[in-house]
């Protein structure tokens, strides 16, 4: 009897190993390795050619790349001006984000253009995308065709034989290929199943959408080990309470990436929101001192957050310092800072610091925001609401320069904000910023970055 090799796989980033282990040697992960049937490394059979012949480079015309808009503005811009024909696109997130719906509105975008669009939903049966459909009210659906399907060799079969321009996986997590011992969602069947459509999709030019789910702790078997083989990433979040969603491209070989499209969930389906810096600051109050916006980057990510602070005369000699979203210790130093360097009097004070939406800042680059938003409560004097701050803060109350200043700066400018607060040392660097509606103020001191904000 052939006895079966089995190996152990991390769920999470597709780290192989012979034992079982408790936490990822890889990735850190914990309780993510599970026992998988041995297969050979897919990327080996998929080792396939696109094109047969080298071609010259200069031969090639720019009209290669085809580009189909969706429609949707925001959706473009994230995709970089539009889907490219041929491409394969990761859509992650997390289950009820809005996934199936944006992809069905896609669809339907790109069939009222022409393209012969196959939507295969695996999750849920035709009914279900019917009622979606009704939902959005779209009537005109006559080059879309829908798919309850989830063998992988069926699903190539209609991809040779349809003739199609787009087409929907939904979901890569009940995808399998009857070849692979593995169940459904495993990391060794997402993988398999993704090369395989992927190639298909390269070779006869089909653009793919691939929709995956993550979770928060990543243990579903994750897009992560997709996100080599495919073109395109774009991540689908939001606050669970809101209905305002951000998708983000986070890999993109057509386009920037970092780009973000902000979208509103409706009973009809997703709108664009034109306007996204109105919603992400809507509740910040105008003229209201202690408040610092701050491009901070999380990951790979810029993130606009505001920073509250709020001093108040300590009562019983007791001296209080509370901060939520940020270092205790740092900002201990930063008050530090002011009281010694700035001769600011807050040694009597409680000092309270509040990171708005619950985000935890890690990014030094927030040093000066938060210094600044000390020194504002303190004298009451509000900072100017269309400005941003960045920059870190050393022990000689100096302005030190922060990383991805462009990144930054853009993602403030994209948000509607006129004025920006840089470290002078930034502007030292070979790479000119550029901003076309901002106004850049670099300062050199935490005492400069205070003057300038108290101009009227
Ligand atoms: P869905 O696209 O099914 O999420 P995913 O595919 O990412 O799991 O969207 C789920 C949520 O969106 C669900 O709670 C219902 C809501 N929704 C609306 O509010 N309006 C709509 O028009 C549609 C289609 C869904
Ligand atoms: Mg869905």
């Amino acid at each position: 009897m052939v006895k079966t090799k089995t190996i152990f796989v991390c769920q999470s980033c597709g780290m192989q190993s012979s034992k079982w282990q408790g936490k990822c040697a890889n990735c850190e992960s914990w309780n993510s390795y599970v026992e998988e049937a041995f297969e050979p490394s897919p990327e080996k059979r998929a080792a396939h050619v696109f094109t047969d012949e080298p071609v010259l480079l200069t031969a090639l015309s720019k009209e290669d790349e085809e580009r189909a808009s969706t429609d949707i503005l925001e959706l473009d811009r994230v995709l970089g001006g539009g889907l490219v024909k041929g491409s394969v696109t990761l859509l992650g997130g997390d289950p009820g984000i809005g996934k199936s719906t944006l992809s069905l509105q896609m669809a339907f975008s790109l069939a009222k253009k022409g393209s012969k669009v196959l939507y295969i939903s695996g999750e849920e049966s035709i009914q279900q995308t019917k009622l979606r459909s009704k939902r959005l009210q779209e009537q005109d659906g006559k080059n879309i065709y829908i798919v309850n399907q989830v063998d992988l060799t069926v699903i190539l079969s209609y991809l040779n034989k349809m003739k199609l321009d787009f087409v929907v996986i939904d979901s890569i997590q009940v995808l399998f290929n009857p070849d692979l011992t593995s169940t459904p969602g495993s990391v060794s069947q997402v993988r398999e199943c993704s090369a395989t459509l992927t190639n298909i999709a390269k070779s006869k030019g089909i653009s793919l959408l691939i929709i995956g789910h993550v979770t928060k702790d990543g243990m579903l078997a994750g897009p992560r080990v997709m996100e080599h083989i495919v073109d395109t990433v774009l991540y689908f979040e939001g606050e669970r309470y809101s209905t305002y969603r951000i998708l983000r491209s986070v890999k993109n070989r057509f386009g920037s990436t970092n780009e973000i499209g902000v979208f509103e969930m409706t009973a009809g389906g997703l709108i664009e929101v034109n306007n996204p810096s109105v919603i992400f600051l809507s509740e910040r109050a105008q003229n209201s001192s202690g408040s610092v916006v701050v491009p901070i980057i999380e990951g790979t990510r810029p993130i606009l957050v505001e920073i509250q602070g709020l001093v108040s005369r300590a009562s019983f000699g007791m001296v209080r310092q509370k901060a939520q979203g940020f270092d205790g210790n740092r900002l201990a130093l930063l008050v530090a800072v002011l009281e010694k360097r700035l001769g600011l009097n807050l040694y009597d004070k409680d000092i309270f610091l509040n990171v708005v939406g619950g985000v935890k800042i890690m990014d030094p680059a927030a040093d000066l925001a938060v210094t600044i938003a000390i020194a504002s409560a303190l004298l009451d004097k509000p900072v100017s609401f269309e400005t941003v701050v960045l920059g870190e803060v050393g022990l000689s109350a100096e302005v030190r320069s922060v990383s991805q200043i462009q990144t930054r700066i853009n993602e403030a400018e994209k948000l509607g904000f006129k004025k920006c607060i840089i470290p002078r040392n930034n502007l030292k660097s070979k790479v000119e910023l550029t901003s076309k509606n901002m106004e850049i103020i670099p300062v050199e001191t935490v005492k400069e970055a205070k003057d300038i904000l108290e101009r009227p």
